[in-house]
């Protein structure tokens, strides 16, 4: 089998994992979305794993108990492994609530290759926002275990960067994440 270092040089790129941890409606998926069109322009290539396309097809048998989250994580390390290994600039914005979940998902991509970014936009601005109206329905009871009123989120210790999307427009986001990404990514 062709090794990784012959796929990022088919490439012309070196791969990483951008790994987005944060409470829903915080700005993970949309910063996601944003950071891979800016690098697509670069031309280098990437891959999301979200909950549009991951939640919906490889883990629909997965729900919200602290088990099936360990479970979501765990599938999502595991496919983004492949793709890091095919050498392509793997981005997943998930909740991923606590450090021991986003431990076995840097253990199981490699902690080398494992960049962790929180998005720190703070829990009133997501309730505000509630863009999917779920946060109204955890505050009437209508939705168990919702990270952030019924259930835990733990803010990583040491991410290798912060975004607070209530402080930062999205340029400005993408802006901060290709500036610590960019010169990971480009080969010379
Ligand atoms: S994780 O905790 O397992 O990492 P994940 O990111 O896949 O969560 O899914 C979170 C999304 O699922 C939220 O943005 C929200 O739209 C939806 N959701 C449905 N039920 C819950 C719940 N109980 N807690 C958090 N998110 C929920």
């Amino acid at each position: 089998m062709l090794s990784r270092q012959d796929k990022e040089e088919l490439l012309k790129q070196h791969s990483v994992m951008i790994w987005f941890t944060g409470l829903s409606g915080s700005g993970k998926s949309t910063i996601a979305i944003a950071l891979e069109r800016e690098l697509h322009k670069r031309g280098l290539l990437c891959r999301i794993l979200d909950g549009d396309n991951i939640r919906s097809g490889i883990n629909n048998n997965l729900g919200f108990t602290e088990a099936d989250r360990i479970e979501n994580i765990r599938r999502i390390a595991e496919v983004s492994k492949l793709f890091v290994d095919t050498g392509i600039i793997t981005i997943a914005a998930f909740i991923s609530p606590s450090n021991d979940i986003r431990e076995m998902a840097a253990n199981i991509i490699g902690k080398d290759d494992f960049l962790e970014v929180y998005v720190s936009t703070p829990i009133e601005e997501c309730e505000r926002r509630d863009v999917k109206g779920l946060y109204a329905k955890a505050r009437r009871g209508e939705i168990k275990n919702f990270t952030g009123i019924s259930a835990p989120f733990e803010a990583p210790a040491h991410p290798a960067l912060t975004l607070d999307t209530s402080a930062l427009s999205l340029e400005e986001s993408v802006n901060k994440l290709l500036e610590l990404i960019l010169p990971r990514i480009q080969k010379k």
